[in-house]
């Protein structure tokens, strides 16, 4: 089953940069309406205003919201449901990292990682389900990450977040099977954005040019799946054969291999904090 992307009311959450803005320009075409969600309205505006330039009958609408505040999250489903009815599409894409060893890292941070990545993301897919399985039709793309299928030293917060977002993606795509509605999630590796910028990187190690994408690769790889109703995908064909040899990987080896590198990351990282 395909998600009805043609005419349709979509939201992208994470519109303001990274993965998110490819998303929502890769959308356009195909929407009635659509609404971009981030806290950095400037940033919205200036797409929005691309987008109506390019497709001046196409309605796009800015919004401005911090998805870690329930009641601002919560004030944004109504002002949607109140202007379009619901939605037919909602592309949960917004998400932080946070790279640190748990024990260095900033609590604050860490909520607002566990607030946007999985609680905002469940709690918007709540919010508009019901609208989409009453009329039969619908679509979800989440955006996980490779962190969702394995794991790694120093990133247990954020690969333990998009776990939940892997999990929860498949458990509710069974739940709504002959419901109309289609959850499909993407699993990406490294994707050149502000993602590391924002999580930081204190282990200094740098990502192979060759596994990384482009947010323009890594949307176009991540709709295609959604269009054709596929369950999951990781984007991008080196990052793609790495990503599900970790995951189908026997675990005894994996805790062998990310034993040693912690191991190995540990001291220098706690040196580093002296
Ligand atoms: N880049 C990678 O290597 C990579 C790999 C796998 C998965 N991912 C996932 O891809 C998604 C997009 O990340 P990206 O790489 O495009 O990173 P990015 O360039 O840093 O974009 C992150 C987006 O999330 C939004 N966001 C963060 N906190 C928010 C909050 N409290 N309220 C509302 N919006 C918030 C940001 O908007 P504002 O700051 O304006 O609010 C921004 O638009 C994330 O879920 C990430 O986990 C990324």
């Amino acid at each position: 089953m395909r998600p009805p992307l043609d005419d349709s009311r979509i939201l992208v959450t994470g519109a303001s940069s990274g993965i998110g803005v490819a998303l929502a320009r890769q959308l356009a075409p195909s929407a009635r309406v659509l609404v971009l969600v981030a806290r950095r309205g400037d940033r919205l505006q200036d797409l929005a205003t691309d987008l109506r330039t390019a497709r001046p009958a196409l309605t796009v609408e800015v919004e401005s919201c911090d998805l870690a505040d329930g009641a601002a999250r919560a004030a944004l489903v109504e002002a949607i449901t109140a202007r379009h009815g619901g939605l037919d599409i909602l592309v949960n894409c917004a998400g932080l990292g946070d790279i640190a060893l748990l024990e260095q890292s900033d609590p604050a941070k860490l909520e607002l990682m566990l607030q946007v990545n999985v609680v905002a993301l469940t709690m918007l897919t709540r919010a508009f389900l019901p609208g989409m399985v009453a009329q039969g039709r619908g679509g979800i793309l989440n955006i996980s990450s490779g962190f969702g299928l394995t794991w790694m030293p120093v990133v247990a917060a954020y690969a333990g977040s998009k776990h939940y977002v892997t999990a929860f993606s498949e458990s509710l795509r069974a739940e709504l099977a002959g419901s109309g509605v289609v959850v499909t999630q993407s699993c990406p590796g490294p994707v050149a954005t502000e993602f590391e910028a924002v999580a930081g990187n204190p282990t200094g190690q740098k990502v192979p040019g060759f596994v990384e994408l482009t947010a323009d690769q890594c949307a176009h790889a991540s709709l295609r799946a959604f269009r054709r109703g596929r369950a999951l995908v990781v984007p991008g064909f080196v990052a793609g054969i790495l990503i599900h040899l970790g995951a189908s990987s026997p675990r005894p080896v994996l805790r062998l291999l990310y034993g040693l590198l912690g191991r190995l990351a540990r001291p220098r990282l706690l040196s580093q904090d002296r």
